[in-house]
């Protein structure tokens, strides 16, 4: 029995987390034995040029030497001892700094990051009410696997079966960089409004960049009326920029959430903010929160170090930015050539090519029409060259920093071939 069959017999689909289950692209999934630098393995042996990156966290390529050394050693001084650590203050430390914060709590996923600051937003403001946008993911907790239902602010639908409509009645789904979707929520429930949460740059609706205006109205908005501003930046925290994005928005929100980079490639999410918030977190406040695992030591080290090596060296960020203008420019120019319908979004390194046809791409309501098809194709043609893409439509192509620009280039000129072989 091959390894998806035998994955299927104990595991649901065969997978761990869905989009694994390469079921967007029409195809069975690639079992990945092992990782080095730009480049993964899979148990046949064959070579992909990665841009994937585990979804986000390996920004600085698989396998990078130094932090394999270092993890050796940490092995050696335990794996988990559910008592205070040195590392978790100096990690604590390290990731306020840059993402001028106060305070921080770590945990051990993105979902568990924004289910928790929702519950400390609502927990501080003594109000009910949360605010999500169509588009943006925060993880799978319960109260935000919502979407608008008949295109009014007071109809919504669960994505997932089992979630009680109980659970979702007091989220509301607003329409992204459009303020006046927000405003209108504001006005139906006045002073019962706990928080909004957002993606700063949207990454789970392809790349959607926010507009510095619905940013900054947003948070006028929000000041005014005692709600908590939450930036999810699970994905864009530390990948933009060292730190939090509000660093080149110039704006800061009340909370943050992080995950992804921040652990170095092990399990780590947290969320961080002003100190008069933070405070209500349980031991301090009557806000509960907890993990066993929570700031574990190895996974606290192998983030510490990674940070290190961002904060230490810039020009990762001036590169992978570098990069990503590259991939906007070398794939517009790919579309046009082949004359294939589509269109490129990008903030920084945060790429996404999307086929179909567009006027703009503002909101979940213009790239819900994407040509999910066409995109498998592409999928199917791209891997066949060597090239390992986010097996669906609506994610960001992850640069690292061990990809070169051969790299980059191969990618443009394969994703060429491609667009004209799926002709
Ligand atoms: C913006 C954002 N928030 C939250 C999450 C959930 O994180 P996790 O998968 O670690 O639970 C993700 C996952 O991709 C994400 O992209």
């Amino acid at each position: 029995m091959n390894l998806i069959e035998r994955a299927k017999q104990r595991i649901p689909g065969g997978v761990n987390s869905p989009v694994r289950a390469f079921g967007s692209v029409d195809m069975d999934p690639v079992f990945i034995r092992s990782g080095r630098g730009a480049y993964v393995y899979d148990e046949s042996g064959n070579e992909y040029l990665d841009f994937i990156g585990s979804w986000g966290p390996m920004i600085l390529g698989h396998g990078k030497e130094e932090l394999i050394q270092n993890a050796q050693e940490y092995l050696q001084e335990g794996l988990t001892f559910g008592l205070p650590t040195a590392i978790e203050v100096e990690m604590a430390e390290l990731v306020t700094e840059a993402t001028r914060t106060d305070m921080v709590r770590m945990v051990n996923s993105g979902t568990e990051a924004a289910m928790s600051a929702i519950r400390l937003a609502r927990g501080f403001t003594g109000r009910e009410k949360i605010i999500k946008f169509e588009g943006c993911y925060h993880g799978h907790s319960d109260s935000l696997l919502v979407k608008s239902g008949s295109g009014t602010l007071t109809f919504r639908k669960p994505t997932s079966s089992g979630v009680p409509y109980d659970t979702i009645k007091h989220t509301i789904v607003c329409e992204y960089n459009n303020i006046e979707s927000v405003k209108e929520a504001v006005r139906q429930f006045p002073d019962d409004i706990a928080c909004v949460i957002l993606e700063p740059i949207a990454g789970n609706m392809g790349v959607v960049p926010s507009e510095l205006a619905f940013i900054q109205e947003l948070r006028a908005l929000t000041e005014k009326e005692g709600i908590i501003l939450i930036f999810d930046e699970v994905i864009t925290g530390f990948r933009t920029v060292y730190g939090s994005i509000s660093s080149l928005f110039g704006v800061q929100a009340d909370l943050y959430c992080f995950g992804k980079i921040i652990g170095g490639g092990l399990p780590v999410g947290a969320f961080a903010g002003k100190r008069e918030i933070m405070e209500h977190l349980s031991p301090v406040g009557g806000v509960y929160q907890a993990g066993t695992l929570s700031g574990n030591p190895l996974a606290m080290k192998m983030g510490r170090d990674t940070l290190h090596i961002l904060r230490d060296n810039p020009a990762i960020y001036d590169k992978l930015a570098e990069y990503g203008a590259m991939l906007e420019e070398g794939f517009t120019s790919n579309l046009k050539e082949t004359n294939t319908p589509g269109a490129v979004t990008r903030f920084r390194s945060m790429v996404c090519l999307f086929f179909g046809e567009f006027d703009t791409i503002r909101s979940f309501e213009d790239v819900k029409h994407a040509d999910t098809d066409t995109y498998a194709r592409y999928f199917k043609e791209m891997i066949g060259m060597g090239i390992i893409l986010a097996p669906a439509q609506f994610e960001a192509i992850f640069l690292s920093d061990a990809h070169t620009k051969e790299n980059i280039e191969y990618l443009i000129a394969s994703s060429k071939k491609a667009m004209l072989a799926i002709k």
